[in-house]
């Protein structure tokens, strides 16, 4: 590489190197997820989202500074036009080994019609959100989705040859019966799974979240009465911790930022479809790249001081807490702004 390119690695202030950039591509999304969205959705004008050619500069500055994974999210990523394109662009980093991983998280309602196209475009491995796997609860939790589109479309990508990781958020008093059928399913289908503790993000409207939330200590108790499960040292660069499930194999992973926060070992931060850094999912500070890249256009040096300024800002952690029977630290944007 040209020795006058600046590639010194991110690290903030609590010496955490930052090697993996979520990107939300959209804020729009086919369904409407009780806890992620308000059924009535003013979304972002398109003019305030980055172009897909921004998008690259971005990526491509951030793998330059030392980012080795790259996350697709939204909203729904594969909702936005010429995606695919995009990420076979990108997938040049994974060539050149500049970057080990580019991969998406996606309500699967695409997967049907696209999951050859994503294998052929350079990704490998997906994360699929689904939180239960009967069709009318499928219906009542994303009020538009259509349940038989999203299995089909899971098929799909699993015969293309896509890895599969399903992500479930642990909702009380709606998928608790479930615990032992999904654990199955994924087992029978070969897919990793991960549940999710969920986070006060975004004005959901009449939805309770304290009522929603079913901590991961219980599920994991729960799965103990059945399986014996173990810890394991194994990590993808995300947040989840792995455990293993002696009687059959599996892989099951927990995200629990309410009731083991592991913000220590935080690598990442968000880039949103409107090109703000966000330098933690549940904090409001960021910094405004989409101004900086637009004033700059042929000036990357300018982006990367941008860049790094905001790095220096990067925040022990999230507030988000739940313990005292009310929400604290509960954040306005919601989750598909940020990407998850
Ligand atoms: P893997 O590569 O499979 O490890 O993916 P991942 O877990 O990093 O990505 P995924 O999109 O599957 O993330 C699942 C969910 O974990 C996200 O949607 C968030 O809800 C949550 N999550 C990811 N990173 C963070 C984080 O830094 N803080 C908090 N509080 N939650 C996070
Ligand atoms: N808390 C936890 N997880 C959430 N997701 C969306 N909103 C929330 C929330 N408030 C999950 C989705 C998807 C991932 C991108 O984030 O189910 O798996
Ligand atoms: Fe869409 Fe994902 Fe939010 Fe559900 S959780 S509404 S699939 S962005």
């Amino acid at each position: 590489m040209d020795p006058t390119v600046d590639t010194m690695p991110l690290i903030d202030p609590f010496l955490r190197k930052i090697t993996y950039l979520r990107v939300s591509v959209t804020d729009r999304c086919d369904f409407r997820c009780v806890y992620c969205m308000s059924e009535h959705m003013m979304f972002l004008p398109k003019k305030d989202l980055l172009s897909l050619e921004e998008l690259d500069r971005i990526c491509t500055l951030f793998i330059q500074l030392g980012v080795r994974k790259i996350r697709l999210t939204g909203g729904e990523p594969l909702v936005r036009r010429g995606i695919l394109d995009f990420i076979g662009g990108l997938s040049r980093h994974l060539g050149s080994n500049a970057l080990d991983e580019l991969t998406i998280t996606t309500n699967g309602s695409q997967l049907a019609k696209k999951s050859k196209d994503l294998y052929d475009a350079g990704i490998r491995r997906i994360n699929v959100s689904l939180d239960t796997l009967d069709a009318d609860k499928f219906r009542q939790i994303t009020r538009w989705g259509r349940f038989d589109q999203v299995i089909e479309g899971i098929k799909l990508a699993k015969q293309t040859g896509l890895k599969i990781k399903i992500n479930t958020v642990a909702l009380k008093g709606f998928n608790e019966d479930e615990l032992f059928h999904l654990t199955e399913w994924c087992h029978e289908e070969g897919f990793d799974l991960t549940f999710i503790e969920v986070m006060p993000m975004g004005d959901i409207g009449n939805e309770n979240r304290l009522g929603q939330y079913w901590s991961l200590d219980d599920l994991r108790s729960r799965l103990e009465t059945r399986y014996t499960l173990s810890d394991l040292a194994e990590r993808t660069g995300g947040p989840a911790r792995y455990v293993k499930v002696a009687e059959t194999g599996q892989k099951i992973g927990f995200i629990t930022p309410l009731s083991h926060n592991f913000c220590e070992s935080c690598n990442r931060v968000r880039l949103t479809c409107t090109g703000e850094l966000y330098m933690c999912l549940g904090q409001e500070d960021n910094a405004d790249l989409k101004s900086l890249m637009r004033k700059y256009p042929d000036d990357n040096s300018k982006v990367i001081e941008g860049i790094r300024e905001a790095i220096t800002r990067k925040p022990k952690g999230h507030d988000f807490d739940y313990s005292r029977q009310k929400i604290d630290g509960q954040v306005a944007r919601f989750m598909s702004h940020t990407g998850g």
